[in-house]
């Protein structure tokens, strides 16, 4: 798949690496080509180094992997959308967000002409706990991009990408970042934990 990277930092780079071994296009789309968070990643397979507007072109599908204060500026920087999926990984954490938006997607969906905004990876460590892989999850209301994500996540090593819902389970899907954030960092469990779903 053709993908563009917008946010070439921690989750941004840790994607784009997985899936450009996995045989993906990767389309890395940054600001100042010359400075830049991640420039190792023109090492992996498969990468090129472009603007955003060229790189979100060239792709079929947009990783917005930016802080979330930024969401919006990003959203109106990446030019024609229209028919293209954007996967939203970003969190407001402690309040900092988009101004007038509880949650990064649907800022997105206002500033973007795209109908396809799916919140995936915005809970995303290392999935390989040992022998185990833990879970992802993902909202968002259009089923043919959720069917693409979740081949996404499982090239990213996830177990399963289970669907919480559509576009009205985006600010669940924040609450569910900041639970994870709320147990590792507050509660002092640390960073490596992750969650599974077991059933019976
Ligand atoms: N770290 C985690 O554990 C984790 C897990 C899940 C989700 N998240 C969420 O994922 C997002 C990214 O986190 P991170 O830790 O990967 O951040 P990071 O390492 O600080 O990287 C941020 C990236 O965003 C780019 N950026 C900043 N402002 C931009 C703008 N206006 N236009 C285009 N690009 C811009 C930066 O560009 P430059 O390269 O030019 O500096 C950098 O590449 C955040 O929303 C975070 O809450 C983080």
């Amino acid at each position: 798949m053709k993908i563009a990277i917008i946010g070439t930092g921690n989750v941004g780079g840790a994607l784009a690496t997985v899936w450009s071994r996995k045989g993906h296009e990767i389309a890395l789309g940054v600001q100042n080509e010359n400075e830049f968070k991640g420039k190792n990643l023109l090492t992996n397979p498969n990468t090129t180094l472009n603007s955003i507007s060229e790189a979100v072109k060239k792709s079929e599908l947009i990783l917005i992997a930016t802080p979330a204060t930024v969401a919006i500026q990003v959203s109106k920087s990446l030019g024609e959308t229209n028919g293209k999926i954007i996967v939203d990984a970003m969190n407001i954490v402690m309040g900092r967000g988009p101004i007038g938006f509880t949650n990064t997607s649907d800022a997105i969906l206002a500033n973007t002409n795209t109908k396809e905004v799916i919140k995936c990876f915005n809970n995303m460590e290392n999935p390989i706990y040992g022998n185990e892989a833990i879970d992802a999850f993902m909202a968002g209301d259009s089923k043919r991009a959720k069917s693409l994500v979740r081949d996404l996540a499982l090239d990213a090593g996830f177990a399963e990408c289970y669907d919480v819902g559509g576009n009205d389970k985006f600010t669940l899907m924040e609450s569910y970042a900041f639970f994870w954030i709320n147990l590792a960092m507050m509660q002092g469990l640390g960073r490596e934990i992750g969650f599974k779903i077991l059933k019976r």
